[in-house]
């Protein structure tokens, strides 16, 4: 880390209130309930990561901390709009008709603070420099966002959430479809926010990622299960959670793995590879037997 980033470590978030969820339901308009039954505490100081398969709930909670998606019933206290919040999304593809520098979109974060017309501050370009310094977008600043890898823009995304300084950190499979340098970068940079006493809540189909948080929610449209990664992510808990054999720990504990990766009924590995994919060869850190 810069000299930079090793000062700006001082951060004190304004309002130290952690964030809480009681009895939360989310129903979207066709009718879908998303999630049901969620009561969870986010403190500040502290990481959590959601885990679950596809569609069960974790982008929905995260819309839900942020403020995009109201509860249909149950409450979240304190209202996002009492604290500042960073999202980063799940999907950066609907940005690329914007003709933007990646310079424009990471000194978009500091416009909250700053307005559209007042000039920014030293202390605005120090954040702004310091987050691209950290997730290694510096060298890419002159360049068009949307002529960009996937995996750069995933890195600018991060970069511009942390120079939003907010209280509340939250990133959807921050990770997915980086190199392992990047993936190891935004594992330090949880850490690191973490410490600065922000509420840092990621969504991961990475167990090694859950496992360095403080807090792991396994969600399968309701919580499976919430507490440590150890007390969470359990054998019995990720076969709940899926619906599905799944194998975690060591061997005495170990499940097999089938053939198919169905979501509906077979045997699936998610947590092998970037994000979505479902590789039934190789790279299964944790997994395999
Ligand atoms: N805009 C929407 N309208 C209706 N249903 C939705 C909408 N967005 C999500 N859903 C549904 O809500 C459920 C939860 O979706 P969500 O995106 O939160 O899952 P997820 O855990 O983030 O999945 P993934 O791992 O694929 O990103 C899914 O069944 C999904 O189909
Ligand atoms: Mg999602």
């Amino acid at each position: 880390m810069s000299d930079r980033a090793a000062n700006a470590k001082a951060f004190v978030a304004q309002n130290q209130e952690p964030v809480v969820f009681d009895g939360v339901v989310a129903k979207y308009g066709n009718g879908h309930i998303a999630l049901s039954g969620i009561s969870c505490k986010f403190q500040h100081g502290t990481s959590t990561a959601l885990v679950g398969a596809n569609g069960s709930g974790k982008t929905t909670l995260l819309r839900m901390m942020c403020g995009l998606a109201q509860p249909y019933q149950g409450t979240i206290t304190p209202d996002p709009s009492k604290k500042t919040i960073a999202l980063v999304a799940q999907q950066h593809g609907q940005r690329s008709w914007m003709p933007l520098t990646v310079a424009n979109v990471l000194r978009m974060s500091r416009f909250r603070d700053r307005g559209l017309v007042k000039r920014f501050s030293a202390a605005d370009r120090i954040l702004i420099e310091e987050s691209a310094e950290r997730l290694e977008v510096a060298n890419l600043k002159n360049r068009q966002f949307q002529e960009l890898s996937g995996g750069q823009r995933q890195r600018v995304m991060v970069a511009q959430a942390l120079a939003h300084d907010a209280d509340v950190l939250l990133m959807d499979e921050p990770i997915t479809g980086l190199d392992i340098p990047s993936q190891e970068a935004i594992l330090r940079i949880v850490d690191e926010e973490r410490q600065r006493g922000r509420i840092v809540v990621i969504s991961t189909h990475h167990m090694d990622e859950a496992e360095l948080c403080d807090q792991v929610l396994l969600l399968a449209n309701r919580m499976v299960a919430a507490g440590t990664p150890g007390e969470v992510l359990t054998n019995k808990n990720l076969q709940e959670a899926f619906g599905l054999r799944m194998a975690h720990g060591d061997e005495e504990d170990c499940v097999f793995h089938g053939e198919h990766d169905s979501h509906e009924g077979g045997v699936v590995h998610v947590f092998n590879d970037h994000g979505h994919g479902h590789d039934h060869g190789h790279g299964h850190d944790h997994f395999d037997c």
